[in-house]
């Protein structure tokens, strides 16, 4: 089949190259000249697992381009995967779905197929198919929102637990459906994918507030939230998945996602969701206050950061944790230094105070007073709790549980960690 594509962000790219590494020929289109150039290059512009060597494998089959009409004119289906960025009071701007329908209409001179990828307010499937009606073709729309984490597109495309598709005609919804062969399909109206959408992401930050919750309460009442997720993930009503305590959530999807959800409502608040943001602004703060219970002031401390980005395997920084952490500590007085694998020049774009870059974990905690640890790397979690004696004071906090509090085994450090007894083989606090 030939298949559009407009957007070449994480989500469009991972779907040029799982769908042309199954044989369609592919046309990927972005507004972003240099980026294509990039491309056209063989030079993947975003950080995601296997994406580089699977474009590579599939060049033959992926045309990309910067022109509208060489992407559109003659393609079956058009995905359109582009940003819809948020605006301040929280709501969705969809100027670049609005310019990419604009382009695609003007371009297709026959039959086809619009599936919008990109999340979108329910109500925008059925907009844009009026914006599409036309006398001389036939243009249909659906809504197939995608379930994409960042960081593992490609894992997540190819053992996708289902896809959604909305749509109003059954020839659209099977066009689709043929593309994604044996994956499960939930097919239902347009609108009603489109809340798919939100209400899953909705659904996941509820449970990261709830767990994060739970592990402060485990914390002021001295259990142990490893054994509470075990004890309560087992329950299959539950699950063990995504269930993971720590420093809050962040990335481009989750926060965005829940703040145009709770401006859904009616009422203007969508109160759980409202709940689980304000959890999750809190949490941002948990290794702050925990901080405090070591030093009576920040000032003058040398701190180390390690992990900036909002998830392991991403450059990104959006909405991360680790940049609110940043600003307060500098805000406090402390000097930082970071570390990262990715992560460091959109940390850096973000934060402006007395940095020191980091080349290697070592590097970054050596003679600090106080060590926060942000995202969970394998780098992170791969060392030995031995190696932190080189701080000034050992004191670790972990924002993420890199480690086993049982491995402390008797060194002198603190361990405080999220929910979790803190080790302290230092002093009396
Ligand atoms: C999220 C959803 O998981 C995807 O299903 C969805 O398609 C995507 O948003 C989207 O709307 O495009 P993503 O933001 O890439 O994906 O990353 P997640 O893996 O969901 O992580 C989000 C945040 O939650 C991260 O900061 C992560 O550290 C945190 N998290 C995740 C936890 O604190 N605990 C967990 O158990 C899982």
């Amino acid at each position: 089949m030939i298949i559009a594509i407009a957007g070449a962000g994480y989500v469009g790219l991972a779907t040029a190259a799982v769908l042309a590494d199954k044989g369609h020929t592919i046309r990927c289109m972005d507004t972003d000249s240099a980026k294509i150039e990039k491309l056209n290059l063989g030079l993947c512009p975003v950080h995601e697992s296997g994406l580089q060597t699977l474009l590579q494998k599939n060049k033959e089959r992926i045309n990309f381009t910067s022109d509208g009409r060489t992407a559109y004119n003659g393609a079956e289906v058009v995905f359109i995967c582009v940003q819809t960025p948020e605006r301040e009071d929280g709501s969705v701007t969809l100027a670049y779905v609005y310019s990419a329908c604009a382009e695609i209409a003007g371009s297709l001179e026959r039959d086809a197929v619009i599936a919008i990828k990109s999340t979108v307010p329910v109500g925008t499937g059925d907009a844009v198919s009026e914006y599409m009606r036309r006398s001389d073709i036939r243009i249909d729309v659906v809504s197939n929102p995608e379930f994409l984490s960042q960081g593992s597109a490609i894992h997540d495309i190819l053992h996708a637990a289902r896809i959604v598709i909305g749509a109003a005609e059954e020839r659209a919804a099977a066009a689709v459906k043929s593309i994604f062969e044996s994956i499960p399909c939930i097919i239902t109206d347009r609108r009603s994918a489109e809340m798919i959408k939100y209400a899953a992401n909705g659904f996941l930050a509820l449970k990261l507030s709830y767990i994060n919750e739970v592990a402060n309460l485990c914390e002021a009442v001295d259990a142990d939230i490893d054994s509470v997720m075990r004890g309560i993930g087992s329950d299959p009503r539950i699950g063990a998945e995504y269930l993971k305590p720590g420093i809050g959530f962040g990335g481009s999807c989750l926060p965005k996602d829940t703040r145009a959800l709770s401006r859904m409502a009616d009422s203007g608040e969508f109160k759980m969701v409202c709940a689980a943001l304000e959890v999750n602004r809190e949490q941002g703060s948990l290794l702050l206050r925990k901080a405090f219970k070591y030093y009576d002031s920040l000032n003058g401390l040398v701190v180390a950061l390690l992990g900036l980005a909002f998830k392991p395997g991403t450059d990104s920084t959006e909405n991360a944790q680790s940049v609110h952490i940043a600003a307060a500590l500098l805000e406090n007085g402390a000097k930082l230094k970071i570390w990262d694998p990715l992560a460091k020049d959109s940390f850096i774009s973000r934060v402006s105070g007395e940095v020191i870059l980091c080349n290697t974990i070592q590097q970054a905690i050596l003679y600090v007073d106080l060590c926060f640890i942000c995202t969970e790397w394998e780098e992170i979690k791969n060392l030995n709790l031995e190696e932190f004696l080189v701080m000034k004071t050992p004191i670790i906090i972990d924002g993420r549980n890199c480690f086993n509090p049982a491995d402390v085994n008797g060194l002198p450090l603190i361990y405080d960690s999220v929910g979790r007894r803190t080790v302290n083989n230092l002093y009396e606090v």
